[in-house]
Order: C-alpha cells, then sequence, then structure tokens
C-alpha cells in the first residue's frame, strides 16, 4: 500500500497562522512589532530565494523582515562590522545570516558574532549547549519543524527507533539531539526516542536503517536512499534539497520508498516549508525575550 504523504506546507501553514496570531497578541501588550534581518551575501541563485520567501512569511505574520544584500567580495570584516551594529540595534531582535556564504569568509567566525539572543538559527555554541541540556532558548529550524511535522501527524517518536542519516551542524546532529531529550520543546513533548546517528563511514548502513522505525535523511545526496533501506511501515523523513537536471530532488527514492514506508515526506512540500515557520516563532520568542 502506498504511503501516507507528509503535508509539510499544510504543517507550517497552521503553524505561521498560530505564530501570526501570537506576534499580534504580543504587540497589542508591549507594542513592539517582531523584526528578523536576513545578511544575503553574494548572489547564490538558490539563497536568493529562499532569503526572499522568508521576507515574505514575516510580512504575512507581522513580523518585520528585512534583507541586508551585500556584494560577493564583502569582506569578513565588513561583515562582521555589520553584525556588530544589529547586535546593538534594540528594534532588530533576530539576525539570520545565509548559508553558504563566500568562500573568502570564515563561517564559523561569523556565525559566532551574532549576538545569542538575537541567533534565531540556532547556530552559536551557547544555544546548541542550552538546546543539548534540554533548556532551549531556541531550538534550530529545521530540527524542530521535523519534529512538529512528525508530532502534528500523529506520529510519536517516544521509545522509537530513529536513525538520522547525516551529521552536520545544522541537521542531522541537532535533529538527533532534540527528538532523544526527555521532554519535547514548548509544551507538548515529541521526544524521549532512541536515536542512531548515520554517516559516510557507516558501516552497512542499509542494516542500520532496516530497523529504523523512522528514518530522517539529511545527507545531501539526490535519491539515496532506495526502497531496500526501508523496514516496510517505517516513516521517511526526507531533508534533502538537490538541485538535479530533472530539478528539485529529495535524498530519497520518493518513488520507490513511498510503496514500502507508512508515511513519507514530498520534496518539495515536506520539511521545507517548516523551516521558514520555526524561524518565525523563533523571532517572536527572541522579541518576547529581549523585551521588558
Ligand atoms: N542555508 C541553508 N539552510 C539554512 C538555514 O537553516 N539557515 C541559514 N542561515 N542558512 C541556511
Amino acid at each position: 500500500m502506498a504511503a501516507q504523504i507528509l503535508d509539510g506546507k499544510k504543517i507550517a501553514l497552521q503553524i505561521r497562522e498560530e505564530v501570526a496570531v501570537q506576534v499580534q497578541k504580543f504587540y497589542e501588550i508591549k507594542r513592539v512589532q517582531p523584526k528578523l534581518v536576513a545578511i544575503l551575501v553574494g548572489d547564490d541563485p538558490a539563497s536568493a530565494v529562499y532569503v526572499r520567501n522568508k521576507e515574505l512569511a514575516c510580512k504575512k505574520a507581522g513580523i518585520a523582515g528585512e534583507v541586508i544584500r551585500l556584494p560577493h567580495q564583502t569582506t569578513q570584516i565588513e561583515l562582521l562590522a555589520k553584525i556588530c551594529e544589529l547586535n546593538d540595534e534594540d528594534t532588530c531582535h533576530g539576525i539570520l545570516v545565509q548559508l553558504p556564504l563566500p568562500a573568502h569568509i570564515d563561517t564559523r567566525t561569523v556565525l559566532d558574532a551574532v549576538a545569542p539572543e538575537k541567533d534565531v538559527d540556532c547556530f552559536s555554541p551557547v544555544n546548541v549547549g542550552l538546546m543539548s541540556q534540554g533548556r532551549p532558548r531556541f531550538l534550530p529550524c529545521t530540527p524542530h519543524g521535523v519534529q512538529q511535522l512528525l508530532g502534528r501527524c500523529g506520529i510519536d517518536v517516544q521509545g522509537k527507533h530513529v536513525v538520522v542519516i547525516g551529521r552536520s551542524d545544522i541537521v542531522g546532529k541537532p535533529t538527533a539531539m532534540i527528538l532523544a531529550l526527555p521532554t519535547g520543546p514548548f509544551g507538548k513533548s515529541n521526544a524521549n526516542a532512541t536515536v542512531t546517528i548515520c554517516h559516510s563511514q557507516t558501516q552497512d548502513l542499509a542494516s542500520v536503517t532496516r530497523n529504523a522505525d523512522i528514518v530522517i535523511a539529511a545527507i545531501g545526496k539526490a535519491r539515496f536512499v532506495t526502497a531496500e533501506m526501508i523496514k516496510p511501515g517505517a516513516c521517511v523523513i526526507d531533508v534533502g534539497m538537490n538541485q538535479t537536471p530533472e530539478g528539485l530532488c529529495g535524498d530519497v527514492d520518493f518513488d520507490r520508498v513511498s510503496q514500502v514506508a507508512s508515511a513519507i515526506t514530498p520534496v518539495p512540500g515536506g520539511v521545507g516549508p517548516l523551516t521558514i515557520a520555526m524561524l518565525l516563532r523563533n523571532t517572536l520568542i527572541a522579541a518576547e525575550t529581549q523585551t521588558n
């Protein structure tokens, strides 16, 4: 039987509407409009689209969204100066530096310069540390989106074997972390999973993934996860966004895996929209915590 398709677009819209209501309430009480500033360096076309989508989503949620577009040849010192300026700017609550940055800029140095209380991506070591101790200031947007998507589709991870393929700082590691924590974020929990992280050096990957109740693919290789790697009835979450000659494609061979899995996310329209929804939520949290 074909798998249930998990509609990330629909769930993201629900969350965006919830955030919009909370933003309005916050404004009525505090007379402060949350503001997100995104910095885009260079002219990577995919990044330009992502940043534009974030700007539009802010507007729809009642959040002020500004994009600072800097030329490719911007120096690291100039970029750091811009971040310092925003760190000190009271009307800016969230700062997002769109990745990837041009090769002449050290990404770690730049991300570390963002004030932790404005780090709505949850990339700062302070925020990653707080998250790992189960007392998050923010949750990273894509991992939190995965958690929300699963929870809101009625897929409880509690006690289940979740296999995360990929160990990136943006997706793999934090996704594994938040699903394994003893309590879920912000109220209703979808946590307490038994998590295995797989990566390029994992031996006999398929034997590990075939044991999983839930597989989360975050590798960055088109159609890497095949039907043979999935236990019949498992749930498959595809975080991949790969540009191929045939168009945008996930890390999962959707056509074949959807014949084996019980539930699966499509690409596009799966996890992607959740990332923006959770970014809006983090921007509201940033504004709340920075407002007396
Ligand atoms: N580039 C791809 N994904 C992301 C993300 O989640 N945050 C930022 N800042 N850049 C990205």
